[in-house]
């Protein structure tokens, strides 16, 4: 757990503001996991039908500067990271291959741990090329070997043409007697199949993309232990934090745009405050 930001005003809060000052602003090692969704460089201003202000994703210069843009505020967040810390970096298609090298070159390739295929179904279709339908979240450790990870179980085993013991469990034979499988399931790997948010989801906050609490979900839990300080400094809707709360993390949080902010302060406030005190 990290005790560096024991006293510091940051935590548990969520900044209204440009993130680079912010991160400059916060001491070394700060943040046991940061998790950050940036704008994506569509070009486009992400609105949506019930929240029309949004956040505009154009960038002068095109991939140059939104590369500009992103460099400076990913080394920041190399320095905030705890010695065990990891950064989680969500992308798509248009950025993350650029990205990758530019986090090869701050962390080194050697910290890099997975590219995490997140898969939904939603959206429109192509007769073009294949529908595009995964974001990619690229996953690097501060120091790999030493980082938090915490496996993670789910799904069922293929069992069928197995054998079953006397009380009706699959096992497979080997010539070391019976291997039998994980009562949890199997161990949750790079690809993650996990619903968009639906238009009619009781998490839906109006919010432009924001994404669902069982990714961070998933992230949160495998990445970093109750008590460590999760960061996102692209908070939007503020799904991260609100997890982060709710699973016994501390957090911080920062948003340029103040109807981000509203909705993030509200979302994990709720949630830390429905935790039972001890
Ligand atoms: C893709 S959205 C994040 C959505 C979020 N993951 C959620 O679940 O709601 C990206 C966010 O980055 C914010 N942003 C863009 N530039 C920023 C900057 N320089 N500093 C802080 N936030 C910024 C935008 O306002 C937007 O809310």
């Amino acid at each position: 757990m990290n005790s560096a930001l024991a006293t510091n005003s940051a935590l548990n809060t969520v900044h209204l503001g440009d993130n680079l000052p912010f991160m400059q602003s916060l001491p070394d090692a700060c943040c046991d996991l940061i998790y950050v969704d940036p704008p994506f460089c569509t070009g486009q201003r992400q609105t949506t039908a019930r929240q029309t202000n949004g956040y505009s994703d154009n960038w002068s210069g095109s991939i140059e500067g939104y590369l500009k843009f992103l460099e400076p505020r990913l080394r920041e967040m190399h320095r905030l990271l705890s010695e065990t810390g990891s950064l989680l970096v969500h992308l798509d298609w248009r950025t993350v291959h650029y990205a990758k090298v530019m986090l090869d070159t701050l962390f080194s390739r050697d910290n890099f741990l997975n590219e995490i295929i997140w898969h939904y179904r939603t959206g429109g279709r192509c007769s073009h090329w294949f529908a595009r339908k995964h974001d990619s979240i690229l996953f690097y450790a501060k120091n790999k070997g030493k980082h938090t990870f915490n496996v993670l179980r789910g799904g069922k085993f293929r069992t069928d043409g197995l054998n079953i013991d006397e009380d009706g469990r699959p096992y497979k034979s080997t010539k070391k007697g019976r291997l039998y499988f994980h009562p949890d399931g199997p161990a949750i790997t790079d690809v993650w199949d996990i619903p968009f948010l639906s238009t009619v989801s009781n998490e839906r906050t109006g919010y432009p993309t924001q994404k669902p609490e069982a990714l961070l979900d998933r992230i949160i839990q495998a990445a970093s232990n109750p008590g460590d300080v999760v960061a996102d400094f692209f908070c939007g809707s503020g799904t991260t934090l609100t997890v982060a709360a709710r699973t016994d993390r501390r957090f911080i949080g920062c948003d340029i745009e103040s109807a981000a902010v509203e909705i993030a302060k509200n979302r994990a406030t709720s949630q830390a405050n429905q935790r039972p005190t001890t």
